[in-house]
């Protein structure tokens, strides 16, 4: 089977009441963690590269990867650009062999958003590609996504009708409180899902996407902090939300930071615990493995994708 659109996997997700994860890759053993533990669930996936990754990597490795993935799992898998912040950033990934893209206009005003979403599907749309946008700004800081507290803003549900009607886009990320990165809540963690169940009444039938979603696991916080690092206060959207979300309108939920911190506190146990070890296989295959068991947990407990594949 070759890489799919999320048409499909959406459509299926909505009726059934569960999401697709969305899981964010920059190298080998992160992809094979993923697509192991999805292989193992028989789970669909998203696998999704930001500019950050492709800066990183460099977009044909992990295209090549991603295809290696599809050829060795037979998985429905969807290869998608996360936060592209520009038509010719969506361009070339669409040109490159992407089957979704994200165009993140987010931090313009209404009407620039509209226009430059409209753009970027039209084109895709012409090359069989789908397109994800943003309505409403996150806060949170990862390499090239950054947006201050202040700046933040949920989403208005009284925009979201017009927005898609007017962009012909295939699905929307909206800021319910959640974050990127690691630290999401400062206090008791909030979401509003009165927002979410708003605009999921405004559009029926139409997939909903959160990003910001990794949960944070506690036990990986506190092995960083024991072996070296220094992240107290890390913290996530609580599980139960994330099953809550994903049984209205979201179809999508994206997962980054939970990777980063299963694979970092891995490594740093692991050099603790083995400090002459030297051959990166000796530390990079506990934390493949890691993340295979992040991502498991995540689509049988949190997601519920399990055996939709
Ligand atoms: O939402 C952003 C993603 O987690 C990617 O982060 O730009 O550091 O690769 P990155
Ligand atoms: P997290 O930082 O919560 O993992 O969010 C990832 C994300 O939204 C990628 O687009
Ligand atoms: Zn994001």
């Amino acid at each position: 089977m070759p890489l799919v659109t999320t048409t499909e996997m959406f459509k299926k997700a909505y009726e059934g009441g569960y999401a697709i994860g969305a899981f964010n890759v920059n190298n080998m053993e992160i992809i094979q963690g993923i697509v192991e533990a999805a292989t193992d669930e028989k789970a669909p996936l998203i696998l999704q590269v930001s500019a950050g990754a492709r800066k990183y990597a460099n977009t044909v490795y992990l295209k090549k990867m991603v295809e290696a993935a599809v050829e060795t799992s037979g998985l429905p898998i969807a290869l998608h650009l996360d936060h592209g912040d520009s038509f010719e950033l969506c361009k070339d990934c669409v040109d490159s062999g992407f089957t979704s893209v994200m165009i993140d206009a987010s931090a313009h005003p209404f009407a620039e958003n509209i226009n430059i979403t409209k753009q970027v599907v039209e084109y895709a749309h012409d090359h069989g590609v789908v397109v994800e946008a943003e309505l409403g700004k996150l806060a949170g800081v990862e390499d090239d996504v950054k947006v201050d507290a202040k700046d933040a803003s949920y989403t208005d549900p009284d925009q979201v009708q017009e927005f898609v009607e007017k962009t012909g886009v295939d699905s929307l990320a909206i800021a319910i409180g959640t974050s990127h990165g690691a630290f999401k809540f400062k206090g008791q963690p909030k979401l509003r899902f009165d927002i979410l169940e708003e605009v999921g009444r405004r559009l029926p039938g139409f997939p909903i996407v959160l990003h910001g979603a990794s949960s944070v696991p506690q036990e990986y916080v506190k092995l960083i902090n024991q072996y070296g690092g220094n992240m107290p206060g890390a913290q996530g959207v609580p599980e139960e939300m994330l099953r809550k979300a994903a049984s209205m309108a979201v179809c999508k939920i994206n997962i980054d930071s939970d990777l980063r911190l299963a694979v970092t506190a891995t490594i740093r146990e692991h050099f603790a615990l083995n400090p002459a070890h030297f051959d990166p296989r000796q530390y990079l295959g506990p934390a493949r493995d890691a993340v295979r068991k992040v991502v498991r947990h995540k689509i049988v407990d949190v997601l519920g994708c399990n055996g939709k594949a």
